[in-house]
């Protein structure tokens, strides 16, 4: 699918958080709530970008911050009528892209441990680093690990 790549602000968080519910539901507890989301947005170094079909319609977004030579990516969803598609790849690729022009040498994400999701970062390049025991809790209780993951290049 073709989008098209642009910065996100405040204003777009509601559709941002329709895409974030529909890609993430609420199982393991990894989606952020509207007002996490509105908290990081105004921090130093936070990008929010969103990717848009040809008709205008928000197929994903994702959101990261680059600190001196750190860039974190924080959320990437895509809304599962657009997956498979190469919207999260797109996103991946820009946030990259931005984060070493920025100057950034360490970029690196988390990620549920058994999330679909690992698949896509260890196409991009991204090796494990590190894992967090029971750092995200799901709906029914259960406890779930989260995996760094480092862009092995930088
Ligand atoms: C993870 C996510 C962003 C991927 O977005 P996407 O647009 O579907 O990904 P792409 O189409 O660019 O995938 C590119 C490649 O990554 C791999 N991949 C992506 N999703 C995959 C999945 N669910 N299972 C297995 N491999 C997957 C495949 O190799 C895929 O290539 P292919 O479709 O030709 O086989 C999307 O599935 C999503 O929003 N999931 C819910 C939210 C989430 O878990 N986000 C990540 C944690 S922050």
């Amino acid at each position: 699918m073709i989008v098209t790549l642009s910065d996100g602000c405040a204003g777009d968080l509601e559709a941002v958080m329709q895409v974030m519910t529909d890609a993430f539901g609420d199982r393991y507890g990894e989606a952020w709530t509207r007002s996490q989301c509105a908290g990081i947005l105004p921090m130093s170094g936070v990008r929010f970008v969103l990717a848009r079909d040809g008709d205008d319609q928000l197929v994903g977004f994702s959101l990261y911050r680059t600190i001196i030579d750190d860039a974190e990516l924080l959320l990437l969803a895509v809304g599962p009528q657009a997956q498979r598609r190469g919207v999260g790849q797109s996103l991946i690729k820009h946030f990259v892209e931005d984060a070493k022009n920025r100057g950034a040498s360490r970029i690196h994400l988390e990620v549920r441990d058994g999330n679909p999701a690992v698949r896509l970062y260890e196409a991009m390049g991204f090796v494990q680093s590190n894992r967090r025991r029971n750092y995200y809790r799901g709906r029914d209780g259960s406890k779930h690990d989260a995996l760094t993951f480092m862009l092995s290049e930088t």
